[in-house]
């Protein structure tokens, strides 16, 4: 469960691995991809065409059980840039920020900032708005105001052309000359990115952290119309669960409101909460997102060629998303469709092919990684549980012990369970108060999760949103998956006799949390 006492040397052989010499302290390039679900080449994704991502993953590590802690922009992003999780934030909507509702805590970037980096924010790192302070928590977090694309402002407005003129779609390939300003938020961004590698030295000596946040492939799907050329309709395979599972809990299913609202997707009239999406528009949409995915491939390949060999990059996504399985389309809920993301880390100088594993890893993990991989300092200490929240701690686990060992080829014990949780207003799907998105005073129900390398089990149990504390007598509903047959959460097992035991001990584990996993 633990990691072994030779640690210290294995962080002694990493240490003179990235620091050859004191001058050489390495860069680090964060890269988050907004609702990137392991939609990519790499992670064995038939209808992906990703190219510039796997290339990387070949000289990287690649972590094939990653999990975000809950599959909402906001949530996500705060928690791994923080290290802590929802509970912790209190935040499980996008209207608080957590050093004025919970603690003055350090963030990822702000560590990196304090202990002699230049950090700099380019596109969506931070979740914008309320949960950032509206400023991406530049005070604390930055060194220079981060940048945000001058044509973000578009993202919601009438521009995707249509046979009768400009609508608000969900599915919107366009021209990028015709759109307004003349280009998309993503190529604003990378060319603030590349701006900033080539002109870095006019204002600063200092090694980099530079967080780059795409855009795409959130909805909507707006993306250069030439990328569907590498993904032909009729090469597009359905998945194979594309239908609410029979014995799914209502309290567990997601209207996808911010699909159905659009104007392509409202017109196909389909009724609310459990209208099917026609095959064939399930289809454009996996078509659509693997292409706003090319896309973003595509970027990323021209970030890449000017990063140089002193870099430590990673790729995440924030969550994931579904594109049809269990007849959804969208995040806002515990299956792992919805918070599996990619999780690729590369090391300069270890020339080494791809490393995969397939250990349960989190994105709370990122941050005590990047500590140990830079040694900017000490580890970080898992936080308490008293509530007395010191500034700086980790509700995760760094991962250099995991990465060292794979390295070597041993086997190597990571954590048993990793957790997800999801908020909901009531047991049945509402569009006021909103299932997906509640509002945190209209949390009524938490969807705890928890997965270990065989099993997900969650519990829906009430949830007093004023004390941000669960109720675990009288669940509302209950869920479990076995992975061994059923790896794409089809089949609710619960309540089956032989069950029982497996459930039992997965409960007790989801109630003791992440700190005994
Ligand atoms: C919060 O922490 C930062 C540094 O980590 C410090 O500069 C600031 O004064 C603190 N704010 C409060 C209100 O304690
Ligand atoms: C959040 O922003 C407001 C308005 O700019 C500012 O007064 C406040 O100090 C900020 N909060 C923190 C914790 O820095
Ligand atoms: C950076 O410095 C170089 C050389 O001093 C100068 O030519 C260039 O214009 C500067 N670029 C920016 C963006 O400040
Ligand atoms: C949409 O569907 C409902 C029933 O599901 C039906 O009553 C209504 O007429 C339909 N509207 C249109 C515009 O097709
Ligand atoms: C929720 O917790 C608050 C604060 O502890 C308490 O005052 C309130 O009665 C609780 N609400 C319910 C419904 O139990
Ligand atoms: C938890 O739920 C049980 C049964 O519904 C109820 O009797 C109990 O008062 C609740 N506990 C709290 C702290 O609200």
């Amino acid at each position: 469960m633990y990691y072994s006492t030779s640690t210290a040397l294995q962080y002694l052989f990493l240490s003179l691995l990235l620091h050859p010499s004191i001058e050489l302290q390495p860069n680090v390039l964060l890269i988050v991809v907004d609702d990137l679900r392991p939609a990519l080449g790499v992670y064995g994704d038939k209808n992906a065409y990703t190219p510039n991502i796997d290339k990387l993953a070949q000289k990287s590590f690649v972590f094939t059980n990653a999990f975000a802690q809950q599959a909402l922009c906001a949530p996500s992003r705060n928690s791994f840039l923080t290290s802590r999780r929802p509970d912790s934030l209190h935040l499980y909507d996008f209207y608080s920020y957590w050093r004025d509702t919970v603690g003055n805590f350090t963030t990822l970037p702000q560590h990196f900032k304090e202990n002699g980096y230049f950090t700099y924010s380019i596109g969506k790192v931070f979740h914008p708005g309320i949960s950032s302070n509206f400023t991406d928590d530049a005070k604390y977090s930055w060194s220079k105001t981060p940048f945000h694309p001058s044509t973000e402002k578009y993202k919601e407005a009438k521009v995707c052309p249509t046979k009768k003129g400009l609508a608000r779609n969900l599915l919107c390939p366009v021209v990028v000359e015709n759109q307004p300003g003349g280009t998309l938020p993503d190529l604003e961004s990378l060319n603030a990115a590349l701006d900033f590698l080539k002109y870095r030295t006019n204002i600063t000596d200092l090694p980099y952290f530079l967080a780059v946040g795409f855009h795409k492939p959130h909805v909507p799907l707006r993306f250069p119309i030439s990328y569907l050329d590498y993904h032909p309709l009729d090469n597009i395979k359905l998945p194979k669960n594309c239908y609410r599972p029979p014995m799914l809990p209502t309290v567990a299913w997601n209207p996808w409101t911010d699909v159905r609202h659009r104007d392509d997707i409202a017109a196909l009239n389909i009724s609310f909460p459990f209208g099917t999406m026609p095959d064939s528009t399930t289809q454009k949409i996996i078509q659509n997102y693997n292409a706003a995915t090319t896309y973003i491939d595509d970027l990323i390949g021209q970030l890449l060629q000017k990063v140089d060999d002193n870099t430590i990059t990673i790729l995440i996504g924030d969550h994931g998303w579904s594109m049809g399985e269990h007849g959804e389309f969208s995040k806002f809920s515990n299956f792992d469709i919805a918070t599996r993301v990619p999780f690729i880390i590369h090391i300069p100088r270890l020339s080494y092919s791809e490393i995969i594993s397939n250990e349960l890893v989190e994105l709370v993990d990122l941050f005590p990684t990047l500590v140990d991989l830079t040694q900017i300092s000490g580890s970080l200490e898992i936080c308490s549980k008293s509530g007395t929240n010191s500034k700086l701690c980790t509700e995760g686990r760094s991962l250099v012990p995991l990465m060292i060992s794979s390295l070597h080829k041993k086997k190597s014990k990571g954590k048993n369970a990793v957790f997800t949780q999801y908020p909901r207003p009531g047991a049945y799907p509402t569009i006021k108060p909103n299932s997906d998105k509640p509002k945190l005073n209209e949390i009524k129900i938490m969807g705890y999760s928890i997965r270990t390398s065989r099993y997900r089990y969650t519990e829906w149990v009430n949830f007093n949103h004023t004390s941000f504390l669960p109720n675990w007598t009288n669940a509302v509903a209950k869920e479990l998956y076995d992975h061994l047959i059923d790896p794409n959460e089809n089949l609710n097992l619960i309540g089956r006799p032989e069950m029982k035991y497996v459930t039992d001990l997965l409960r007790k584990e989801l109630i003791l949390g992440w700190r005994y996993a």
